[in-house]
C-alpha cells in the first residue's frame, strides 16, 4: 500500500468520526415536536433566545425524578454513579437505552457500583427518549444547569403517546 493510499483512508475515516459526532446532535427533522437526527436517533432542538423543545423540558424533569439520586442534579455525576451529561454525548443512543433497560454491574468492581435495570419502569421507560435529549441538550453545553426557563407548549403527539405507554 502506497504513501498516499494510506493518507486518503487515514482522511477518509477522519471525515466519518466527524460526521458521525456531529449527526449524534444536529437535528435533521421533526415529528410534532420531537426531534430527530439524520440517522433517525432522537435530540434536542433549542432556539436562539433559549426556549428548549418540550422533549428536553419533560426530560429535565424526568431526570430528576428517576436518576439523580445517584447521578447527580443536572447529570453532573457523584461519587456514586458517572455524570450522564457525559455520558450521553460519548454513547451512543442505543448503548444508553441497552444500559438503561438491563441496567449494569461492574464485575469484581471495588465499590459497590450497580447501576439498576429501569426495563419494568414506566416512569422511566416511557420517557427514556425525553432524558437522553435532556442530557445531550446540558452535555453540549447548548443549555446551562437548572430547570430551562423557556420551553415549546406539550405536542398533542406527546400526550398520545404518554397515554398509550402508561397504559391510561
Ligand atoms: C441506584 C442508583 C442509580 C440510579 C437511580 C440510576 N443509576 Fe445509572 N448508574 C448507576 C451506577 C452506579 C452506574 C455505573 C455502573 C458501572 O459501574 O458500570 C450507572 C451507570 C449508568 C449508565 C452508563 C454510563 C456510562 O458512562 O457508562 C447510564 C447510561 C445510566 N446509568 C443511566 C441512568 C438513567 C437514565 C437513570 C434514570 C432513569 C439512572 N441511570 C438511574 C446508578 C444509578
Amino acid at each position: 500500500m502506497n504513501l498516499c493510499r494510506v493518507l486518503l483512508l487515514a482522511i477518509g475515516s477522519l471525515c466519518l468520526a466527524v460526521t458521525a459526532s456531529a449527526d449524534n446532535i444536529s437535528a435533521s427533522y421533526d415529528e410534532d415536536g420531537k426531534y430527530f437526527t439524520a440517522d433517525d436517533v432522537p435530540t434536542f432542538k433549542v432556539d436562539a433566545d433559549g426556549t428548549v423543545d418540550w422533549y428536553t423540558f419533560s426530560g429535565f424533569r424526568r431526570y430528576h425524578a428517576e436518576c439523580h439520586v445517584c447521578h447527580g442534579p443536572d447529570g453532573e455525576g457523584s461519587t456514586y454513579a458517572p455524570a450522564l451529561k457525559t455520558s450521553a454525548m460519548d454513547m451512543g443512543y442505543y448503548e444508553f437505552v441497552e444500559v438503561v433497560v438491563n441496567g449494569r454491574k461492574v464485575v469484581g468492581a471495588a465499590a459497590n457500583s450497580v447501576m439498576p435495570a429501569f426495563g419494568d419502569n414506566p416512569n422511566v421507560m416511557c420517557y427514556l427518549d425525553d432524558i437522553y435529549v435532556y442530557l445531550k441538550a446540558h452535555g453540549s453545553d447548548t443549555i446551562g444547569r437548572g430547570r430551562p426557563g423557556k420551553k415549546h407548549p406539550k405536542p398533542a403527539s406527546f400526550k398520545e403517546a404518554e397515554d398509550a405507554c402508561m397504559g391510561g
